[in-house]
């Protein structure tokens, strides 16, 4: 049987090559896409392997997307699953957030989503199977301070991921969305050390001051664990999940 094919934007960041790496490992062929070549050829030599490839491009821009899955497609045969997974994180009250930042902000996780799932679902109808997996986030489903752009974005990201399961539940094709809580990654160990520096602090007491309040696992998530459920929603036995939103969060939303 031939092998599925795997889109994964936002490649070279904590998630998303956690995510490569675990398709990888499960025979699939895996295209990276992220935004600068040299992080993308980083990521492509570090997979080392022959089903890999990279592409170098702005989620955000629809020619770029719709030209990436087209050489996919051209390339490996089929686009068989798409993960939305690239973001970025910028924390400041409603009052200053700068609107420049808030557009791009909600361009890059929810409007290039929905222009990725645009382009896939064709090549998703014509195989008679897709799956769409939106890396959203518990601030998707919760709101938090200073996230104004983040969490609008995601709890946006989750009502496409709805709206993208009823248009496809027909086809074959599921659309869900995944919710991770605190996941040790440049986006938030970026966070951590500009708390850390405002407080004048060490990371490690951030973590046991600001974070692990929050968290009853009193941990951050690793990337693996992500990738793990991705892989599972990916399959041919998570055909009956569609439209959700499946959190991973070491309890952050529970209580
Ligand atoms: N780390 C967490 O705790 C956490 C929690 C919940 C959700 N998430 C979500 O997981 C996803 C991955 O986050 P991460 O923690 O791996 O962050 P990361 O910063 O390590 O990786 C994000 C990647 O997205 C890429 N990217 C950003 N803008 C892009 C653009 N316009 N075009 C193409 N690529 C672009 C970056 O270059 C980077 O490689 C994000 O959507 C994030 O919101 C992360």
């Amino acid at each position: 049987m031939r092998s599925k094919v795997v889109v994964i934007t936002g490649a070279a960041g904590g998630i998303g090559s956690a995510i490569a790496r675990s398709f990888l490992a499960a025979g699939y062929m895996v295209a990276v896409l992220d935004l600068h070549q040299e992080s993308v050829d980083e990521m492509v030599s570090a997979l080392n392997a022959d089903t890999v490839s990279g592409y170098a491009c702005d989620v955000t821009s629809e020619q770029g997307m719709q030209r990436i899955f087209t050489e996919v497609y051209d390339k490996l045969g089929s686009i068989d699953v798409l993960i939305n997974n690239a973001g970025l994180q910028h924390i400041a009250p409603v009052e200053v957030f700068p609107v420049e930042k808030f557009r791009y902000m909600l361009d890059v996780m929810l409007t290039a989503p929905f222009i990725g799932i645009k382009h896939a679902l064709p090549f998703m109808k014509q195989q008679g199977f897709g799956r769409i997996i939106n890396m959203a986030s518990v601030n998707g489903l919760i709101g938090f301070a200073g996230k104004a752009a983040y969490n609008s974005a995601k709890h946006g990201l989750i009502g496409l991921t709805k709206v993208t399961a009823l248009e496809t539940a027909t086809d074959g094709i599921t659309a869900n969305a995944v919710c991770p809580g605190y996941v040790d990654t440049a986006l938030v160990r970026n966070q951590l050390s500009d708390l850390a520096k405002n407080r004048g602090v060490p990371v490690e007491k951030v973590l046991e001051e600001v974070i692990y309040p929050l968290v009853p696992q009193k941990r951050l998530l690793q990337a693996d664990e992500i990738a793990a459920v991705t892989l599972f929603l990916a399959g041919e036995q998570a055909a009956g999940i569609t439209g959700q939103a499946i959190v991973i969060d070491g309890g952050y939303t529970v209580g």
